[in-house]
């Protein structure tokens, strides 16, 4: 069944990015096996449950990026001072952002710091922590990956820019997408530019889904969340406690993936989006991939977009990878 579009956008949000949204609901969840794209985990709640889950024993990624970004920020400032731009992708609450600046050379500061966000409140945290640390001009780009990085990146002439896509975003696209992806962005970049890249490592099950399925359950509120953003933007009325979070590890595919799994037959109406649907009981709604890395693949990923993979370090503990890569000029 599908219903006429609503004549009015949710004021919360900016209209374009609405009816994104809107597309999007309505085109996954035809798919079968049904999906929601997990970009769309992040507003303003799924934002703070997410820095929660960092927060989280059994989340581990933060913890280990953190470590190795203070160890190694001198030696990777080293390798792309001076430069005009520090670019992040998906910068969430910015504490990585702020601990990388801190790590800087005294005296020394990108020109610039331009913020990529899907999530406006993720944005304005991030915006909080980069001006908290440097008086270097402070740019807001609410915006997916792509465009976000290519209005970052800019048309006037520039020097070197630094990328930073931390936090195993890389994990949340598969192998044929991340390829897309980091080709977008060496197309929006220019050689000599930088990217740090940071991705989580394959590492045993048990402790994957732990950080996936935490014991406190706030994993599953920052899924189930996602039904509640349906209900207030596009005027559906689920009821969250109809689901349940489920955490699997695909060996195969080395990838978690989330699931939000209807505990009865239902019917779903989302006006917002204009569709209606059944689903089984024990059917699921796919809403995140975690694709796990092991580090000759993270190289290859990058080597095969145009950069070449300068340095890489890793933190043992937790099984967690940066890589330095510089774009290389074409032939
Ligand atoms: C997994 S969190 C990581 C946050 C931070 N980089 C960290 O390492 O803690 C992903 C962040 O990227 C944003 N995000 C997710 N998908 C996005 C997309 N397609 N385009 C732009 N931002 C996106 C989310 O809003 C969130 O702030």
């Amino acid at each position: 069944m599908t219903y006429p579009p609503p004549a009015t956008a949710p004021a919360d949000s900016g209209d374009e990015l609405v009816s994104q949204f809107a597309a999007d609901v309505r085109r996954h969840l035809s798919k079968q096996p049904r999906q929601l794209p997990s970009r769309y985990l992040y507003d303003a709640l799924g934002s703070s449950l997410f820095d929660a889950i960092c927060e989280l024993p059994w989340y581990r990624v933060t913890r280990a990026e953190m470590r190795l970004l203070v160890r190694f920020a001198p030696r990777i400032w080293s390798a792309v001072l001076p430069l005009d731009r520090l670019i992040e992708l998906g910068a969430g609450d910015g504490r990585k952002l702020a601990a990388f600046l801190s790590g800087r050379p005294t005296g020394l500061a990108p020109q610039r710091v331009d913020l990529v966000d899907i999530s406006a409140s993720a944005l304005e945290s991030a915006a909080r922590a980069a001006s908290a640390v440097d008086r270097t001009r402070v740019v807001q780009h609410h915006a997916t990956y792509e465009s976000g990085l290519q209005a970052a990146s800019g048309e006037a002439p520039r020097g070197r820019a630094l990328v930073l896509f931390l936090g195993s975003n890389i994990g949340n696209f598969d192998p044929s997408a991340a390829d897309a992806l980091l080709g977008d962005f060496a197309q929006s970049l220019r050689p000599g530019d930088a990217l740090l890249l940071g991705a989580d490592l394959v590492k045993p099950e048990g402790e994957l889904l732990l950080a996936y399925d935490d014991p406190l359950g706030v994993t599953a509120a920052f899924n189930l969340n996602l039904l509640v953003r349906l209900n207030r933007e596009l005027g559906a009325d689920i009821d969250p406690a109809g689901f349940e979070h489920r955490a699997v590890w695909n060996e195969r595919r080395s990838r978690v993936e989330m699931h939000l799994v209807s505990r009865r037959e239902q019917e779903l109406r989302i006006p917002g989006a204009g569709i209606a649907l059944t689903l089984k009981a024990g059917e699921t709604i796919w809403t995140e991939s975690s694709y796990k890395y092991r580090p000759e693949q993270i190289r290859g990923v990058v080597e095969r977009a145009g950069f070449t993979a300068a340095a890489q370090w890793q933190d043992a503990r937790a099984g967690f990878a940066l890589t330095l890569c510089e774009l290389r000029r074409p032939h």
